[in-house]
């Protein structure tokens, strides 16, 4: 069965996504140890990659529309989509490590912001915003609210803190499907869109910038960076509207979804 075009799932398909989701939480709680200044992101890259199979998975990435990693890896000012490549990282750098994986045919999709050695100040304070508006979007899941509640928690917590939501790219619904309605904007007013039901399944991901929204994708046709080269921060959790508001498929095993630094 659909609303306004999303499928609602049944209440034995929330243990699907639990497991698909814990497997891509647990692979970034496991990949924390190997972010350091002069490691690379490929490198990163491949133990994600080997990771996703030996838990006897696939990755929802190798292969889609021609993208070739297993993670997309998003170092400061890239907003999303960072291709893993040969260079390292630098002391200081913040990095987002995004990975979907298929468990089952179920879709767990999920994303977490990392330090190369020593946390930087400005960065620090942005990363805290983007998890805190990841979370108070969550906060406005339950049956009743409607899709522009959740952009609206998340633009007007974000904008109080003087930083920018990305409106260049959104969350989505998910399940035995990577990418499927609604869009899932991080800004709108209370109200707007469509409303949410018991069953639906879908990812938020808000991208924040400490500078202006606006974003260009470079010439590789992935990468999306700030038109402006200010840092830019994201969190992901995939989640499923239940009777009573929501459940995180993506929570980290370990209870570190956000480090402290
Ligand atoms: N995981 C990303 C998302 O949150 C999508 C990555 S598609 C890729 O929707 F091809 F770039 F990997
Ligand atoms: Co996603
Ligand atoms: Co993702």
């Amino acid at each position: 069965m659909t609303r306004d075009g999303i499928r609602l799932h049944q209440a034995s398909d929330f243990a699907g996504m639990h497991k698909a989701g814990n497997l891509a939480a647990r692979i970034l709680d496991e990949i924390a140890e190997h972010v350091y200044p002069g490691q690379t992101t490929e490198e990163i890259d491949r133990i994600i990659t080997d990771k996703v199979a030996a838990a006897g998975a696939q990755s929802a990435t190798i292969g889609y529309r021609g993208y070739q990693h297993a993670s997309c890896i998003s170092v400061n000012h890239v907003v999303c989509h960072g291709i893993p490549g040969p260079k390292t990282l630098k002391p200081g750098d913040i990095l987002n490590i995004d990975v979907t994986v298929i468990v089952d045919g179920w879709f767990g999709d999920t994303s977490r912001m990392y330090v190369a050695g020593v946390m930087p100040r400005r960065a620090e304070r942005l990363i805290q915003v983007t998890h805190d508006a990841l979370m108070l979007g969550i906060e406005a899941v339950r049956p009743g609210n409607t899709f522009g509640d959740i952009g609206h928690a998340i633009q007007s917590y974000v904008e109080s803190q003087r930083m920018s939501v990305v409106r260049d790219f959104c969350g989505h619904g998910l399940g035995r499907v990577f990418h499927a309605p609604p869009n899932v904007l991080h800004y709108g007013r209370p109200g707007q869109g469509p409303r949410l039901e018991e069953g639906m399944f879908f990812t938020i991901e808000p991208m924040v910038n400490l500078g202006r929204p606006e974003t260009k994708v470079l010439a590789d046709d992935w990468t999306a960076v700030t038109r402006d080269k200010s840092l830019s921060a994201q969190f992901e959790h995939s989640i499923g509207v239940t009777a009573s508001g929501v459940d995180i498929f993506t929570l980290s095993p370990a209870g570190v979804f956000h480090p402290m630094w």
